[in-house]
């Protein structure tokens, strides 16, 4: 099945009513269609290093008891470090946090949190400075669904400082814009 769109904007399907079958990058892309905030979930190994990655499956799930959930691909060389820690921290990044997005989002850089601004929560978490929300998790509860592991977490500490979100928006990073009369 190939998609094909109507002035960029109708998508038309081979069959009357969507497809069955398709590709995963079919999937992908329309997956890409909703747009997300950009979060950097990170943690400490037990022997003291900072580790952390830049996710857009952040989402919240639960008020009381307060739980949220992002997932992790299987093949990350993360896995068990996220399966395994007490803590994780999430956080919710500013749109002057393009650049660090990238960075966390690139296995070639060997210590990603060199030279960043780096908060230490009282847990002895690492969190991204400015970061205009910072949630302090518990790792609640994790299941392996698909092709990535699904992690939850209890909210255990929360603040936040003024700011706009880094937006992911069909593999691109955006921002929000005001919507005229709104
Ligand atoms: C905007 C964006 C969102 C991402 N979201 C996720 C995610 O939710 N889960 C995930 O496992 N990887 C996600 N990734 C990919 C990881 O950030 C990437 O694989 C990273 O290199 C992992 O770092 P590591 O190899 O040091 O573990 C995302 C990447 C980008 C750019």
């Amino acid at each position: 099945m190939s998609i094909t769109t109507l002035n960029n904007q109708m998508p038309l399907f081979d069959s009357e009513w969507g497809a069955t079958e398709f590709e995963t990058r079919d999937l992908r892309t329309l997956f890409g269609k909703y747009p997300t905030g950009v979060a950097i979930v990170a943690t400490r190994t037990a022997e003291g290093r900072n580790v952390g990655l830049t996710i857009n499956s952040f989402a919240s799930l639960s008020l009381e008891p307060p739980l949220v959930l992002w997932s992790l691909v299987n093949h990350s060389p993360n896995l068990s470090v996220f399966r395994d820690c007490e803590y994780f921290t999430i956080s919710i990044l500013s749109c002057d946090h393009q650049e660090l997005a990238l960075r966390f989002a690139s296995s070639r850089v060997e210590n990603k949190f060199q030279g960043i601004s780096v908060q230490e929560t009282p847990e002895g978490i690492p969190s991204i400075g400015g970061a205009i929300v910072t949630l302090v998790c518990a790792n609640h509860q994790q299941t392996h669904l698909g092709d990535h592991l699904l992690v939850i977490g209890e909210v255990k500490r929360i603040a936040s400082i003024e700011g706009k979100p880094l937006v992911f928006h069909g593999g691109m990073f955006t921002g929000l814009h005001d919507i005229h009369g709104i």
